[in-house]
């Protein structure tokens, strides 16, 4: 993986032999800015979710650089070759997405190659906060198993933002409205549909570990008028959604929103033993939950895939985990084969993954390979 002048970096290239990866080092050293350039070598706006100038680095010459991420993605016997960054355009700058050389329309192609799924500390408050960071935390999920959920999205929100227009600035020409609220429901139905078959295959991944393992069982859930339009009817009816949009015209006009669809949707989820939803659960019991989330994408996918599990991103995690847990996770990781990258500020914390991970210190922007 090569990096040149993202955030802290002005260049960083790390050799990693596939198993875990562990990046130790002080506050402000340089690890989440790691995580983040391998996290836009997937679709989206990667794992802070910055706009695309924010990752160019800023302070002395050499000024002016645009950021750029690449890496050489091994499989089996397979190796193909990413990269995305900003390039100057005379409108100024945009962003480009290369895979083995040749351009890729967005990021959204990415998802065909690489799989991944992360957990931060800002997503510590994930259950109490709005739907949104939810929604974005399911999407990540659903895009390891159906890589086109990128696309649906994006055509979802192109029809939507233009409808959003149309009813702020008009015309409102019906015909190009119901235009759109067609592409809207295709897309909206296939997102749906996308997110309902991750949410049973996860589902049954997490009951089958009911009693075992360290993590608890969650059980997930979809939660919103056009999900529960879905699933009364069947998948197959883009009319009834497309109707639903006819009818919130006016509505939507006034607010300004876009009422209905699967934008709106809340991921809900509940803490199996306790019976009771994430939302009410301690921070600690929380994290354990999207660990246990996490790892349960991760045994379906690599299940799905012949044994190659996706790629996690795994910042501060050992901070909230008690020993035992800690030992758990980095047991599951290294069973499941996964190249999880994990952060942390005491290396002593990762002990047990000593001769089964790729280590690094990381200090103040620089790697220091710690083993062999
Ligand atoms: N665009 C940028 N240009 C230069 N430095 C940046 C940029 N964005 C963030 N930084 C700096 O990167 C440093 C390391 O950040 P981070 O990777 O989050 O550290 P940590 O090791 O604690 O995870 C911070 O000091 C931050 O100020
Ligand atoms: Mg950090």
């Amino acid at each position: 993986m090569r990096l040149a002048n993202f955030r802290s970096y002005v260049s960083a290239e790390i050799v990693t032999s596939g198993r875990p990866v562990v990046l130790a080092g002080p506050n402000g050293a340089g690890k989440t800015n790691l995580l983040e350039a391998i996290s836009l070598l997937a679709p989206g706006r990667g794992l802070r979710g910055a706009t695309l100038s924010e990752h160019t680095r800023k302070g002395p010459a050499p000024i002016g650089a645009l950021w750029g991420v690449s890496a050489t993605v091994n499989r089996g016997a397979d190796s193909c070759e990413i990269g995305t960054g900003l390039e100057g355009t005379p409108g100024g700058t945009t962003r480009h997405v290369r895979l083995n050389g040749a351009p890729a329309q967005s990021s959204a192609d990415l998802g065909e190659l690489i799989q991944m799924a992360w957990l931060t500390p800002a997503m510590d408050r994930l259950f109490v906060e709005s739907a949104s960071g939810r929604r974005r935390f399911l999407d990540r999920l659903t895009l390891g198993f159906a890589p086109g959920h990128a696309r649906a999205s994006l055509r979802y929100e192109q029809a939507m933002r233009e409808r959003a227009r149309l009813l702020k600035y008009g015309p409102r020409d019906p015909a190009w409205l119901a235009g759109l609220e067609q592409q809207m429901a295709e897309n909206g139905l296939a997102i749906i549909a996308e997110r309902a078959a991750v949410i049973s295959r996860l589902n049954s991944a997490l009951a089958e570990r009911r009693n075992a393992g360290a993590f608890p069982c969650a059980q997930l859930g979809l939660d919103g008028d056009a999900d529960r339009m879905a699933a009364a009817n069947g998948e197959g009816t883009p009319d009834a959604f497309r109707e639903a949009l006819e009818r919130t015209r006016i509505r939507d006009a006034e607010t300004g929103r876009t009422g209905f669809g699967p934008h709106v949707s809340d991921l809900l989820v509940r803490h199996t033993a306790k019976r009771t939803d994430a939302r009410d659960c301690s921070t600690g019991e929380q994290k354990a939950l999207l660990i246990s989330i996490v790892l349960a994408q991760a045994r379906q996918l690599s299940h799905m895939r012949e044994g190659f599990a996706p790629i996690l991103l795994l910042d501060e995690i050992v901070a909230h985990l008690d020993a035992t847990r800690r030992a758990a996770l980095f047991e599951e990781i290294v069973a499941l084969g996964a190249q999880a990258w994990m952060t942390g500020t005491e290396l002593s914390m990762f002990a047990p993954l000593s001769g089964h991970a790729d280590i690094f210190e990381v200090a103040e922007s620089r790697l220091t390979r710690i083993s062999e």
